[in-house]
């Protein structure tokens, strides 16, 4: 089978395809045929090894597919033989196999398309966990999504919609027009504007009920600066430390000046300001796969009611993953980009 091999770390060129031999589950394991595998904003960081949660090299990543069962363990129920699923991977599901533990595998819903389907478990966990488990967000409220253009923010804006929140979103210009006809109340470009001072304005100075912060380093302090009283700010990535494709020693230099930006929080200021902040990493998660399963069933009848629409922007093969990684890099993507992998 097909596997993209990082081979190490470093700009385009360690993207490999490499032919290796098929895979067997293990007795809790299920095998399933790859159709389709999400690209991720952490499978760049990994690239350049600026992701500490990431594996060493040589490496496959890929944190979620779509596909069907081959094979299972022998403490598997056969049942899954044949079945579409979606399913979580920790890593290698940019390849045409992969095995993963039943407990990580879900039904794909019929509606969906392989692609579509990929597009689900990261991104929708993710905003699921930050929005509804710790944030809280209810209908009277406010919320600000970074990054809306992105795969999370795309989610993140489905969620805040079902919940009937008040809309705010961090993006570059080229996207407003799509996010407004998704629902967006309000874009911000905060690529060429200073977004704070801009959501101030919209909010007469009041600022959100919650922030959803990708960004990391000192753009946590004013995320924090953005919240009303009660506002809670959710943080979950460090992409300001992307700043080359090349990865090396320039991007472990960007990482380390990014975590020393990093703001300290006082509790004391929390408390007078009736403020809160939480952190979310869906990959320090594993070791609760109950939870995940029952935030995963939320969401797919989020897609069965229809009101979780994941938007595929752009699919590459395998051998594309340069142009894939691009991409994304380039700030070109709205929503999703998927590799596609094997059609039967
Ligand atoms: N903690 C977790 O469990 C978790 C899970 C999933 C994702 N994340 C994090 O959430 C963030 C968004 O992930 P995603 O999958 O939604 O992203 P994505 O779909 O890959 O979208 C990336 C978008 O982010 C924006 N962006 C901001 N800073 C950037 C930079 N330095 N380089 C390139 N693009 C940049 C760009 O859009 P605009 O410029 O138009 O905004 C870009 O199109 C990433 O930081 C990722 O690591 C964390």
């Amino acid at each position: 089978m097909k596997q993209l091999t990082y081979i190490k770390n470093g700009g385009y060129d360690v993207l490999q395809v490499q032919e290796v031999a098929d895979l067997t589950p293990s007795n809790d394991e299920v095998l399933i045929r790859v159709h389709a595998s999400g690209l991720n904003f952490a499978d760049i960081l990994a690239r350049k090894g600026q992701y500490p949660d990431g594996p060493s090299t040589p490496c496959v990543m890929g944190y979620e597919v779509s596909g069907v069962v081959m094979q299972v363990g022998s403490q598997v129920t056969g049942d899954w033989v044949g079945k579409e699923v979606i399913a979580l991977c920790r890593f290698k599901g940019q390849a045409e196999q992969v095995v993963v533990k039943e407990m990580q595998v879900y039904e794909k819903p019929k509606r969906l398309t392989h692609q579509e389907a990929a597009a689900i478990p990261v991104n929708y966990l993710t905003a699921w966990v930050l929005m509804v488990t710790m944030g809280g967000l209810s209908s009277d409220e406010s919320i600000l999504i970074h990054n809306a253009g992105g795969g999370v923010g795309i989610a993140a804006l489905d969620i805040a919609r079902h919940i009937g929140a008040k809309t705010y979103g961090t993006a570059s210009s080229r996207k407003h027009e799509f996010l407004a006809d998704r629902g967006l109340d309000h874009s911000i470009d905060y690529r060429t504007k200073d977004w704070l001072e801009e959501l101030m304005k919209l909010t007469q100075n009041k600022g959100v009920d919650l922030v959803i912060d990708p960004l990391g380093g000192k753009e946590w302090k004013r995320s924090y600066n953005a919240l009303r009283s009660t506002g809670r700010l959710g943080m979950f990535g460090i992409s300001v430390a992307s700043t080359n494709t090349r990865g090396g020693l320039a991007a472990k230099f960007s990482l380390i000046k990014t975590v020393l930006s990093m703001p300290k929080f006082s509790p004391l200021s929390m408390l007078d300001k009736n403020r809160g902040v939480f952190g979310v990493n869906l990959g320090h998660l594993w070791h609760e796969p109950e939870k995940a399963a029952l935030w995963m069933k939320a969401i797919l009848k989020g897609v069965e009611d229809g009101w979780v629409k994941p938007h595929v922007d752009k699919t590459f093969t395998l051998e594309e993953a340069e142009q894939a990684h691009r991409y994304l890099e380039e700030r070109k993507n709205i929503g999703k980009v998927v590799f596609s992998i094997s059609e039967n």
